[in-house]
């Protein structure tokens, strides 16, 4: 489970915790990874990777060294910290491969490393959290708006390879939700428009036809759902949890 020390990850972590899973924690936190590790029913089952996702030559061997040990994992959630804000006019190339490093090229390492384990079983579950931005990009979310299209093009360009394996692809794709990834888009909205973080909050809400923000728990009910055997015919779709918000089909 990436992203696993706060926010939708932890609260995903949590729920498959609770449904019996045994998880691997990935963040770069180590002190937030062992808090989170300590709440999840029975802390010794889960392990925990203290990692940056975009250096990726040591995930490729840190992860390779835990599957070895620990045998096939069945299911993966690729979840990390969004790009920074901002225009894409004002992105700088760094930034852009940063974005990509620690997205696409870091999905792709941890694919390549569970793969053989997923196929063994021919079972597996893929779960990639990217953002409503997939169906219609976000002002001021540049980078963010061109990682989440590349990942969304690789998870249904895998739903279709690995589906004859019995591995199914899909996004969950996340609305205005209450983690510190929120907080600071807020504050960052705020700031270039001169208003309030209230203020900012309360317009947002106004977008949102439930006319609230989500708990991480009800996007971790979804990603729950899509990593369990119930939603064994369900591979290669972007699942919207935000409310209503998006107004694409
Ligand atoms: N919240 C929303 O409203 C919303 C809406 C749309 C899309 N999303 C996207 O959904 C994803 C999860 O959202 P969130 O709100 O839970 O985000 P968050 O609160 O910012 O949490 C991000 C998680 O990723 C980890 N992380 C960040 N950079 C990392 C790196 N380089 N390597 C390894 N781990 C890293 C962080 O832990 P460490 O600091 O320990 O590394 C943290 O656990 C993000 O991609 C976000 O952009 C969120």
């Amino acid at each position: 489970m990436g992203g696993a020390s706060q926010g939708i990850g932890q609260a995903a972590a949590k729920l498959l915790a609770e449904r019996g899973a045994r998880v691997i924690l990935l963040s770069r936190r180590i002190d937030a990874l062992e808090a989170v590790r300590s709440g999840l029913p029975h802390p010794s089952h889960h392990k925990i990777i203290a990692m940056d996702m975009e250096r990726i030559e040591e995930l490729n061997l840190t992860l390779g060294r835990l599957v070895a040990e620990t045998g096939p994992v069945s299911i993966w959630i690729n979840n990390t910290g969004g790009p920074k804000a901002g225009p894409l006019t004002e992105a700088t190339p760094v930034e852009m491969e940063r974005a990509f490093r620690g997205h696409v090229m870091a999905s792709q390492v941890i694919l390549r490393t569970l793969l053989p384990g997923m196929k063994q079983l021919k079972y597996g579950r893929i779960i990639n959290v990217l953002s409503t931005s997939v169906k219609q990009p976000i002002p001021n979310l540049g980078v963010s708006n061109l990682v989440r299209a590349a990942m969304a093009a690789w998870a249904k360009t895998l739903s279709q390879e690995l589906g004859p394996f019995g591995i199914t692809v899909n996004n969950i794709l996340p609305g205005f939700t209450e983690t510190p990834r929120l907080t600071s888009l807020a504050a960052d909205a705020a700031a270039r428009g001169s208003k309030s973080e209230e203020q900012v909050r309360k317009e947002w809400m106004d977008t949102i036809p439930l006319k609230r923000l989500a708990d991480p728990r009800e996007t971790a009910e979804a990603i729950g759902f899509l990593a369990s055997p119930r939603a064994s015919y369900i591979s290669g779709v972007s699942l919207p949890v935000d409310g209503g918000r998006t107004g694409a089909f």
